[in-house]
């Protein structure tokens, strides 16, 4: 049985059997979603007449979408509010609403206002498929990451940026660093703001509309069955990489390749090296991690090194790895082809590269 518990600010919450943690926080459940879902959600959107789709992860007691729909009578813009829930349980009484309307807000239930369109599904958050984007606001209040650590992974914010229109938000009252890493990877801009009372920070997340390519160029050099690879410090962490980086304006692809590997490997590999030719273009969309407005394309290029590079700088299993004389910080590491598939490169062209084209 849940446990039904008095909060802060006179409102209730309940704590769940399940998951051994509340529906809200204890400090004021109301004052919690008006803060994070009403105020930084709804109030957050840009003025005008287009309804406002909201998704709701984890509907629960009902309290979010209650004041949802407060919002919509009070402000006169339609809300058009959708939710998945996978344990429901019986919504309970909000200040503001009448009984009756307070008993419509079930799960499973779908109905339609002119001010507030209700669909809630009863199932797993994990199950839901969307063909395109429809979302304007997320509402992110599935349990915390240490009692649900599964639906705080990148690969479900992927798919609810996917369902989200460009220019959407997602907010949520977690301030994890780690939740805040999955969403970054997986395309969200995000940003912290003032959390409700006994909370510090909370988390806003944008879908920034994609506005610029922004062009790269990476070298394949193998040597043997091993492929060179270096790991580099980068905003997000340290990461695994092919060596290389971006064209810059007025730079041909590979001219910008051999700038690249000069400044990787220093002049002397980098001049020498031989640009074999072209590999592969990236074929699929994908957003950069660092700049969730810039969309990449990358470029592969088959590159050798100069012959007397295989007795300075050894390939063998045992053989110690010298650095080369380039970039200082750089971590250069010759890694089988075969391991390099399951292996731990950061970026998803690089890993459809050691799968498909290497
Ligand atoms: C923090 S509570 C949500 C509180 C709710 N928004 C409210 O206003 O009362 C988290 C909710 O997520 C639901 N949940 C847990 N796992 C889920 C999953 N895999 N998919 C969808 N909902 C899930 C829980 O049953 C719970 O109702």
């Amino acid at each position: 049985m849940n446990e039904r518990v008095e909060t802060g600010d006179g409102s209730a919450t309940l704590r769940s059997e399940r998951f051994g943690v509340t529906y809200h926080s204890v400090h004021g459940a109301r004052t919690e979603s008006e803060h994070v879902f009403i105020a930084h959600g709804l109030d957050a959107v840009e003025p005008g007449d287009a309804p406002i789709r909201v998704f709701e992860v984890g509907f629960g007691t009902g309290l979010n979408a209650a004041l949802a729909w407060m919002w919509a009578r009070r402000t006169g813009r339609r809300v058009e509010y959708h939710a998945v829930e996978a344990f429901p349980v019986e919504p309970m009484p909000v200040e503001g609403l009448a009984p009756d309307e307070v008993a419509r807000l079930q799960a499973g239930a779908k109905w339609d206002e002119p001010e507030f369109g209700f669909e809630v599904t009863v199932g797993r958050l994990e199950d839901c498929v969307w063909e395109a984007p429809q979302f304007d606001v997320i509402f992110f209040d599935a349990f915390a990451p240490n009692a649900q650590p599964e639906l705080w992974r990148a690969e479900v914010f992927e798919r609810l940026l996917a369902a989200t229109h460009e220019g959407g938000r997602l907010v949520t009252y977690c301030a994890q660093g780690e939740a805040r890493r999955a969403m970054r990877a997986a395309g969200w801009r995000v940003e912290k703001a003032p959390g409700p009372p006994g909370k510090r920070e909370m988390t806003v997340a944008f879908r920034e509309a994609v506005s610029r390519f922004n062009v790269r160029v990476y070298a394949l050099i193998a040597a043997g069955d091993r492929v060179l690879t270096v790991r580099e410090d980068l905003p997000g962490g340290p990461a695994v990489k092919f060596p290389g980086g971006g064209v810059e304006l007025g730079e041909g692809p590979e001219d910008a390749l051999r700038r690249e590997l000069v400044e990787e490997l220093g002049p002397g590999i980098g001049q020498q090296a031989e640009i074999l030719g072209h590999a592969y273009t990236t074929g699929f969309f994908v957003r950069s991690v660092f700049r969730p407005s810039d969309q990449i394309l990358s470029l592969y290029y088959h590159v050798a090194l100069p012959a007397e590079c295989s007795s300075r700088w050894p390939t063998a299993p045992d053989a110690p790895v010298r650095e080369p004389e380039g970039e200082a910080g750089l971590k250069w590491r010759w890694v089988r082809r075969a391991e390099l598939r399951d292996g731990d490169l950061a970026f998803p062209i690089d890993r459809y590269v050691a799968e498909h084209i290497l």
